[in-house]
């Protein structure tokens, strides 16, 4: 079997990682952990694109879905998670598999954090557990590739 194709996707601020309010997303970089779900997934072949701009984000999940060899794409929307009816409608447009991740817990923080427009049309999320809510992400789609499609 060749080996699962999996974007892993992240929007605005996510690359200001390592420096950016360390109490709540942590001291590593967005590439250490990239870095750290190659180690862990071997067999995955990944994909990493990070944008400050929501049409980049839209444009490259189309790019995804129209290739055709994705398994599915990890999405971490950033702040346009509560509020971007476009990625959301991109997500509905597409037939891949999106898994939503959060390195905080959106629901206990600020009360405008705890909606999503996305959560409805993502087939899951994880949110709270810092960079292995990224692991468990991909896990995910794993999981779900190895169920194969639904009847
Ligand atoms: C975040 C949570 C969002 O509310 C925030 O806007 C982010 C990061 C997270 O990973 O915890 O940029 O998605």
């Amino acid at each position: 079997m060749n080996a699962p194709h999996i974007l892993v996707l992240n929007g605005p601020n996510l690359s200001r990682l390592g420096k950016r309010e360390p109490g709540i997303y942590g001291h590593r970089t967005l590439t250490d952990i990239n870095a750290a779900l190659e180690a862990a997934f071997p067999d995955v072949s990944f994909e990493f694109f990070q944008s400050e701009d929501e049409g980049e984000i839209i444009e490259r999940l189309y790019d995804s879905e129209d290739r055709r060899s994705c398994a599915g794409v990890v999405l971490n929307a950033g702040a346009l998670t509560h509020y971007s009816i476009a990625l959301r409608d991109a997500i509905s447009a597409v037939t891949l598999p999106v898994v939503e991740v959060h390195l905080s817990n959106i629901y206990a923080r600020e009360e405008f954090r705890s909606k999503s427009v996305i959560s409805a049309v993502c087939r899951g999320v994880v949110s709270g557990f810092g960079e292995a809510s990224y692991h468990l992400g991909v896990q995910a789609l794993l999981s779900l590739a190895e169920e194969g499609p639904k009847q």
